[in-house]
């Protein structure tokens, strides 16, 4: 979750949705995500909205998280009251790093998001983890808790690009978690890589993706690096004591990724993530990127229920002030126009494997898919069967054949 919120129209003191919300809430499936904002240290290349003790002074800590997070899903089942949830599909707890709350705490988060809704016999229930903060010991906590998928960063398997990206952890630490998490009893294990850091060398990124490999995950997400405004690394590269990302090196890590991957097995499902088997793939994200409806839980978290999308106040103390106060968390709203809805998914849909139907597009974008196909940026026999899905050079350049498909 970035830690730049948008702006929109504010969310009343009661969080009660807009007349004009769908009252079908969760008829595309429902998930919870639970931001946690506590990292120990921050890395370099993060703007995620997370804090550190030393960010948070005197204010809201680790301490109480949980019982804040139950105040805001009070909260939510009241104002879905009437027309609550079929049942959750999907929960996701992210961050920051969740795993330095507790074991317990995150337990007492799922219980309750069970109690409140119900989750559904086969809810996939991920935690987002670090590498150095869990042990045999917690994972097996979470495991019998009720967590059936862990998602942890590993980014690199070389001691060089993990210091200059600020990680904590060690090489091998990661995939050494991974393996603790599979004798665990989770089935699901995500490893996260990041690629194109200033100094990766192809062998580095090579290696990263052995490893990844050998530790026998399910589930690999590997994310170019993004250089983003206001964090340390931004500012060195400002000064010139590192490079500057290059899209052509990031070009040839993404298609190292896919031959290694798919030699080991792997297929993709979206861009930047690979999978199994369809059951390994994150069902949280796909609701996310299939217009489905979450409440999220937690300081920044952005909702979207019943066509309505909201976000919270960012600051964990201003957070923890607002459910003190008996007030929503909300900071603010809106309602997607159809043609906002639209653009968003073809943007999320395009991204996705099974890619998106021809007929959603209008003439000029059906005209800019069959250029696509001509230029080999889109797959011509799923556009035979009328659908648009991009090609492996077509995954290159997404971005740009969405804004064609748009344009
Ligand atoms: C918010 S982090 C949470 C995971 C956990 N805190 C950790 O770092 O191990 C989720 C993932 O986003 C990716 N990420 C975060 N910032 C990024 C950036 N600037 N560029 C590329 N990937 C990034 C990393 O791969 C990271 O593992
Ligand atoms: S540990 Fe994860 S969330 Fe925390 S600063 Fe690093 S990348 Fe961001």
């Amino acid at each position: 979750m970035p830690g730049v919120l948008p702006a929109g129209e504010p969310v009343p003191t009661d969080g009660a949705l807009p007349a004009s919300a769908r009252p079908a809430v969760g008829d595309r499936g429902f998930g919870v995500y639970v931001h946690v904002p506590f990292c120990a240290s921050r890395c370099g290349y993060c703007d995620f909205n997370t804090y550190t003790a030393d960010e948070l002074g005197g204010g809201v800590g680790r301490e109480g998280y949980a019982d804040t997070v139950l105040a805001e899903l009070a909260l939510a089942a009241r104002v879905l009251g009437e027309a609550p949830p079929p049942r959750v599909d999907t929960v996701f707890v992210g961050g920051g790093t969740p795993t330095l709350l507790p074991a317990d705490d995150l337990a007492r988060i799922l219980d309750a998001i069970d109690r409140t809704w119900g989750l559904a016999g086969d809810a996939e229930v991920t935690t987002e983890a670090n590498p150095e903060s869990v042990t045999p010991a917690s994972l097996k906590e979470l495991r019998a808790a009720g967590y059936t998928r862990i998602s942890l960063g590993m980014q690199s398997a070389a001691p060089g690009v993990l210091a200059v990206l600020d990680r904590r952890h060690s090489a091998g630490r990661a995939t050494a978690a991974a393996l603790e998490a599979r004798d665990a009893g989770f089935d699901h294990v995500n490893l996260d890589l990041i690629y194109g850091t200033p100094g990766e060398r192809t062998e580095d990124f090579a290696a990263s993706l052995d490893q990844v490999v050998a530790a026998g995950v399910d589930h690999v997400s590997a994310y170019a690096l993004i250089v983003e405004d206001g964090t340390r690394l931004a500012a060195r590269m400002r000064r010139g004591e590192l490079a500057y990302p290059d899209d052509d090196v990031a070009a040839d890590r993404y298609l190292a990724a896919e031959a290694a991957l798919d030699a080991a097995g792997f297929s993709w499902y979206e861009v930047s993530n690979w999978a199994r088997t369809p059951a390994a793939r994150c069902r949280h994200n796909l609701l996310y990127w299939t217009g489905g409806d979450w409440w999220g839980l937690g300081p920044g978290a952005h909702s979207h229920v019943g066509g309505v999308r909201w976000w919270n106040v960012k600051h964990p103390t201003a957070y923890a002030g607002r459910l003190a106060a008996g007030e929503s968390p909300g900071l603010a709203r809106e309602v997607l126009t159809r043609d906002e809805a639209h653009m968003e998914d073809v943007m999320l849909r395009l991204r996705l494997a099974t890619g998106l139907p021809l007929a959603v597009l209008d003439d000029a974008g059906r005209a800019a898919a069959a250029r696509a196909v001509a230029e080999g940026l889109l797959a011509a026999p799923a556009h035979a069967a009328g659908r648009a899905v991009l090609t492996l050079r077509g995954r290159l350049l997404a971005d740009a054949v969405v804004r064609d498909l748009l344009s």
